[in-house]
């Protein structure tokens, strides 16, 4: 069976995993508390996260916490082959390929599967990471009898997480799983900063727009939503804002933005991007009314989010017009117009470019490994379902990607300390 790509790609795949590690100080510190201290020793941790630069140096940490890992991507589009072909090269089971069929991908998660059982069998325990939660789920359908080995996991993303809680209401989540995606050190800064700024690289990688004197329409306001909605706006765009939560469009209203249902900023917006975690957030009905040469992008975790079916329904001609872009020619009664869709409806950050930077990614995969940490840790206590952890391991967090960045801080004197404890004190 096929692992990677092109062997040949490796020693470049090597320099980028140098180059993300440069980056990644405070994730290094938990390498070098991992390799004291071997918390992850006797375990194998079956991965499915996007195959990038930075999951490599997570990869690195695990490791030197004495883990055996397999890993797969969680994206046919969003591997980076010369890394993970470095990663196979020196010995970590991999199997990712950026451009996989539906088939392999799956496969490629059988195989993560079938290396824990045999791994288990050895005497191993078992731990997951997943970013979506088509791992926990392929186990949860087609493994069951492998679930009492797994001692616990982790899920990424807001989608994944979502997934889950819908998993425990079914009363179908048969082990723990930490919804890393829920601490503050994530979803505030990977969400918000990685997103944002890493969807504008990605459209601007696979069109080379002018953003500036465009309106851009971003349908969902969530954490993703803000922090592309800010970039777009420091880029000189002009932004709407789709929501279906009263709360969120109001946040938008007032941050600045105008909010419209998206039937009508179809009628007006030049770039559209979804990143709601919904389905057939663009339909046909909202492709029908848009201008000629719109460019519509997806950043949420599924490709579910414009309804593609019903733009190539729509399309008499579809061809690729640059690497990560399709041109869909539709004719509307007498009139032709051209609709752009970018990194085939994927994330466009990770299927046209890079993904998040390094330094944000530090912080989630901190997250990630100490949530493993913990698993480990309580694997006495934890029951079956999703598991938050303690706003400490947020603040451990911040405080080492704070010395990273070598900033100082204030600390409360024992008076303020007090007087924030107590109540006898008013004017
Ligand atoms: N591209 C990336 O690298 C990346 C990184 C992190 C998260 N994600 C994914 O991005 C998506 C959004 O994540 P988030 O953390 O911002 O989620 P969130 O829950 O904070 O925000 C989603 C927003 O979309 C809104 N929404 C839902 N359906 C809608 C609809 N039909 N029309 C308009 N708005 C709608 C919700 O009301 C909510 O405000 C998820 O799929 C998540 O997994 C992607």
């Amino acid at each position: 069976m096929k692992n990677v790509a092109n062997i040949k790609l490796a020693a470049q795949g090597r320099k980028n995993i140098a180059w993300a590690r440069s980056q990644m100080g405070a994730l290094l510190t938990v390498e070098d508390e991992f390799k004291k201290k071997q918390p992850l020793k006797g375990y194998v941790v079956g991965m499915a996260l996007h195959v990038t630069k930075e999951t490599a140096v997570l990869v690195d940490v695990l490791e030197a916490g004495g883990a055996e890992v397999v890993i797969t991507g969680c994206n046919p589009l969003s591997t980076q082959d010369d890394v993970a072909v470095a990663l196979h090269e020196r010995g970590t089971k991999v199997w990712a390929w950026k451009g996989e069929t539906h088939q392999e991908y799956y496969a490629n998660l059988e195989a993560v599967v079938a290396e824990l059982k045999k791994a288990v069998k050895q005497g191993k325990k078992a731990l997951t990471i997943d970013d979506g939660c088509d791992l926990v789920t392929l186990i949860h359908q087609k493994h069951t009898d492998f679930i009492p080995s797994i001692v616990g996991g982790t899920e990424e993303t807001t989608t994944g997480v979502q997934r889950l809680r819908a998993m425990e209401a079914d009363d179908a989540l048969k082990y723990p799983v930490v919804a890393v995606n829920d601490n503050k050190t994530k979803h505030l800064f990977d969400n918000y900063y990685g997103t944002g700024q890493s969807t504008i690289g990605g459209l601007l990688r696979a069109t080379n727009l002018l953003f500036a004197g465009k309106t851009m329409v971003v349908i969902g306001y969530g954490s993703c939503g803000r922090g592309v909605s800010l970039r777009a706006k420091g880029m000189s765009a002009e932004v709407v804002v789709c929501e279906v939560d009263n709360l969120r469009a109001l946040q938008a209203r007032m941050d600045g933005f105008r909010v419209m249902p998206i039937l009508e900023a179809a009628k007006v917006g030049d770039v559209f991007v979804t990143v709601t975690g919904n389905k057939h957030v663009i339909d046909g009905v909202h492709m029908k009314v848009m201008k000629d040469g719109t460019i519509l992008a997806n950043s949420g975790h599924f490709d579910a989010e414009i309804n593609i079916d019903a733009l190539k329904k729509l399309a008499r001609k579809v061809t690729q017009v640059r690497p990560s872009l399709q041109e869909f020619k539709i004719t509307d009664g007498s009139k032709e117009k051209n609709l752009y869709l970018a990194g085939e409806g994927r994330l466009v950050n990770l299927a046209a470019a890079e993904g998040h930077p390094s330094t944000v990614m530090s912080l989630s995969f901190c997250g990630q490994a100490l949530a493993l940490q913990y698993i480990v840790e309580h694997k006495h206590e934890l029951q079956p379902g999703v598991v938050v952890l303690p706003g400490k391991v947020d603040d451990d967090i911040a405080a080492r990607q704070l010395t990273a960045m070598g900033i100082k801080k204030d600390s409360l004197t024992k008076e303020q300390a007090r007087y924030l404890t107590s109540w006898q004190a008013g004017t």
